[in-house]
């Protein structure tokens, strides 16, 4: 598969033809996952209910492309103002979407289609956008949405988004509303693997390249335009992640009782809530368990924390150390005396060898077990096993303009209140690994595949 449709003699029809029926194929085995009774259920309040979600995707597909894009009309006006537009992952994190009558949101089977109705209109939105692909005019220099055939990319990518949203959702759930998949491999018994000693490794000064000039891709989204360079101070940086192993050190230390590791809005955040440990983890009788996908095993030490950007930061804090800005990340992961590279490890296209994304897990495997992945300071697992935080708040690159297939992608986002993540999970699509791409969420949202590791100035 050719690692991105390329534009330089015109959009490879054949190549977003077979991106688009993968995400579809993909997106049905997600939801082939859940349980009938789970359809109308909503696994996290701040999101919509599940059903909401198998019609969004054909829908935004066929809404962006077709009808906004070609200027077609419509298959069902009401539907596709329902299915219009959720609360994305990179989108609000503490309203409901208010694209949907409240009630519905309260009570989730009211109002809601069928799940046959909904498969109705999922199949003619994919017949109509498989159509476009295959025979219409896709790229039109200058149209607001076609111009470097914009509307493909951001339908192509925003399902591979999704599909990462999804699995966290699902993750939610109760295991007895999941089918666990027949290739699935239990993961007990993962426990005792080996904590990989943590290292600090010596990044030096240099420049790192955040974004990129829109042109000189075949596709970014408007955050990652125009290119910016920041100077980057020397650091010390954590060679892995921070283990579940380290973190469980956090947790008996008292970290959670004590406000001063804490930012102010942060601390309230873990008193109103009780808030104790990671989402992932759960006690039963004497020892902490990981809630993975599919099961519920002994907390695996090795493996990195997920927790939101709040605990991430409290523990760095706890360490004497800090997050590292989303400059710092870029430079310790795409920096090298040689120039910048693509990829932590190079230039070669991202394989299982790299790290664990592109859906080759349902849960994380342990920290350091990708090297060949390594950066070329010897920074392990930066694109792969969890995004992970840094310290920058989300906002415009100097030059930032909204695209016009999606325009409240990223603008509705500015709002001081969302840190940058960076990297991938194990469920982000191999297509999202750039290292311009940029990912977002509250400071206090526990539900992502993140982690972090911790830098320091002082060498
Ligand atoms: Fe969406």
């Amino acid at each position: 598969m050719p690692e991105s449709p390329t534009l330089s003699a015109g959009l490879d029809r054949d190549a977003v033809v077979g991106w688009y029926r993968r995400n579809r194929e993909r997106s049905r085995a997600i939801f082939d996952v859940i349980a009938d009774d789970a359809y109308y259920s909503q696994p996290i309040a701040l999101r919509h209910p599940i059903v909401f979600y198998e019609g969004h995707l054909p829908g935004f597909s066929f809404n962006t492309l077709v009808k906004k894009g070609l200027g077609r009309p419509s298959i069902d006006p009401r539907l596709e103002t329902l299915f219009a537009r959720g609360i994305d992952p990179h989108e609000s994190h503490t309203q409901p979407a208010m694209s949907f009558p409240q009630p519905a949101a309260r009570n989730p089977q009211s109002g809601w289609p069928s799940r046959d109705a909904v498969r109705a209109f999922a199949a003619e939105a994919d017949q109509q956008v498989i159509g476009a692909l295959e025979r219409a005019t896709l790229e039109k220099p200058g149209d607001p949405l076609l111009d470097r055939a914009e509307a493909v990319f951001s339908i192509l990518e925003h399902e591979a988004m999704h599909q990462e949203t999804l699995l966290y959702m699902w993750h939610r759930l109760p295991f007895d509303q999941k089918r666990t998949p027949a290739a699935y491999r239990p993961r007990a018994g993962e426990a005792d693997g080996r904590v990989p000693s943590q290292e600090s490794v010596d990044v030096p000064a240099g420049r790192a390249t955040l974004g990129v000039d829109r042109g000189s891709i075949p596709f970014g989204w408007d955050n990652e335009h125009p290119a910016c360079v920041a100077e980057v101070a020397a650091f010390t940086i954590d060679r892995h992640d921070v283990t579940n192993a380290s973190f469980a050190e956090f947790v008996d230390a008292g970290g959670y009782r004590e406000a001063r590791w804490w930012r102010p809005e942060d601390w309230q955040w873990v008193q109103a809530e009780r808030v104790t440990h990671p989402l992932f983890w759960e006690r039963y009788g004497s020892g902490w368990h990981w809630r993975g996908m599919f099961e519920l095993i002994p907390l695996p030490l090795a493996w990195p924390v997920y927790v939101s950007h709040a605990e991430a930061s409290a523990f760095a804090r706890w360490r004497g150390a800090r997050l590292p800005t989303e400059a710092e990340f870029a430079r310790a992961a795409f920096g090298s005396p040689a120039g910048e590279r693509s990829h932590p490890w190079g230039e070669d296209h991202p394989t299982a060898e790299h790290g664990v994304f592109d859906f080759s897990s349902w849960d994380p495997k342990p920290a350091g077990s990708h090297p060949k992945g390594g950066s070329f300071w010897g920074v392990e697992d930066l694109v792969g096993n969890g995004w992970e935080w840094t310290s920058t708040v989300f906002a415009p690159f100097p030059g930032f303009q909204p695209m016009a297939s999606y325009p409240e992608y990223s603008a509705d986002f500015f709002d001081g209140e969302h840190f940058v993540m960076k990297g991938a999970s194990p469920a982000t699509a191999r297509e999202l690994l750039r290292p311009t791409f940029r990912n977002w969420f509250r400071a206090r949202y526990p539900y992502v595949y993140t982690t972090f590791r911790c830098l320091k100035n002082d060498r």
